[in-house]
């Protein structure tokens, strides 16, 4: 079939369900290099928030988690809620891709921290209202939904009253650049108030991969909108140390500006 125009990278809306269709797709069809790439700096019970490397052992965003019950939404390889639970949380893992959970199951087979595993949309999540003490991500779900203020309302309602709510995200102001981590990713280019999605196609000019684009102000707003409390945004800064690149992540950019943005929130008691 001759190749058509539309195949290749565009900025463009994109449906919930095309969204929806591509991100488990491509998670699937990925999960093996993502987890070959990026696995042992996870580790496989370990809490990085970030490819700046902050770890949930010394920033304590989510407070104490003994006792707590805990979901992790787009949890991949869930090396998170593996940690979780080795620091006495109960803790269930949640992703769409069935292929990232298969490298979930690895991980508990690995490191022998089992955890119960399931495939689950974040945006339609399979739990009673108030039914955890905590929710978090890191990276998952939120940047590749169309509809994130839908996830924030699902988040608050399986959370109890006095709940918190952690997830980290790429940095809004990230968008302004290309996927760079060199040189050519410290230049301006786009627009920080395009709010279409970055959009890979195929010929039939069918969503191949997704990820949606807000501004550090509609997350905030999608936050107060469904009942939550801000309680802290962190941007972490780049350690002098840390000489690890991470797709356009990198020691150049980032000590110029911020790669990651962690937002910390409370539902009300
Ligand atoms: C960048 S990976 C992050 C995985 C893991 N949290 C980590 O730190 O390595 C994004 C994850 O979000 C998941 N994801 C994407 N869309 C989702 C959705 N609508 N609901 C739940 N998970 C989703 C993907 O399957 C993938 O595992």
């Amino acid at each position: 079939m001759e190749s058509s125009p539309d195949a290749g990278v565009t900025r463009r809306a994109v449906s919930p369900a095309e969204s929806r269709r591509a991100s488990r797709r491509w998670w699937d069809a990925d999960a093996d290099d993502y987890q070959a790439e990026h696995g042992s700096f996870l580790g496989d019970a370990d809490f990085v928030w970030c490819p700046e490397g902050l770890r949930e052992a010394d920033a304590h965003l989510l407070g104490d988690v003994r006792g707590r019950r805990v979901l992790e939404i787009g949890c991949g390889a869930a090396s998170c809620s593996r940690w979780l639970k080795t620091q006495g949380a109960t803790v269930v893992a949640a992703d769409l891709s069935a292929g990232m959970l298969r490298h979930a199951q690895a991980g508990a087979t690995r490191s022998g921290v089992q955890i119960p595993l399931l495939q689950a949309d974040a945006s339609a999540l399979p739990f009673a209202d108030g039914a955890f003490d905590i929710v978090c991500t890191a990276f998952g779900a939120i940047p590749f939904v169309a509809d994130s203020a839908r996830v924030m309302r699902e988040v608050y309602r399986v959370l109890r009253p006095g709940g918190r709510w952690a997830f980290s995200i790429t940095h809004p102001m990230r968008w302004v650049f290309l996927d760079d981590p060199g040189e050519g990713g410290l230049v301006a280019v786009h627009s920080y108030f395009d709010r279409r999605a970055y959009v890979e196609q195929d010929e039939q000019s069918v969503p191949t991969y997704v990820e949606q684009h807000r501004t550090l102000g509609d997350r905030i707003r999608e936050l107060v909108d469904a009942g939550f409390v801000l309680k802290d945004l962190i941007e972490p800064e780049w350690p002098k140390t840390h000489d690890q690149t991470w797709g356009q992540w990198s020691p150049l950019r980032g000590k110029i500006f911020p790669g990651t943005a962690i937002f910390v929130s409370t539902k009300p008691s």
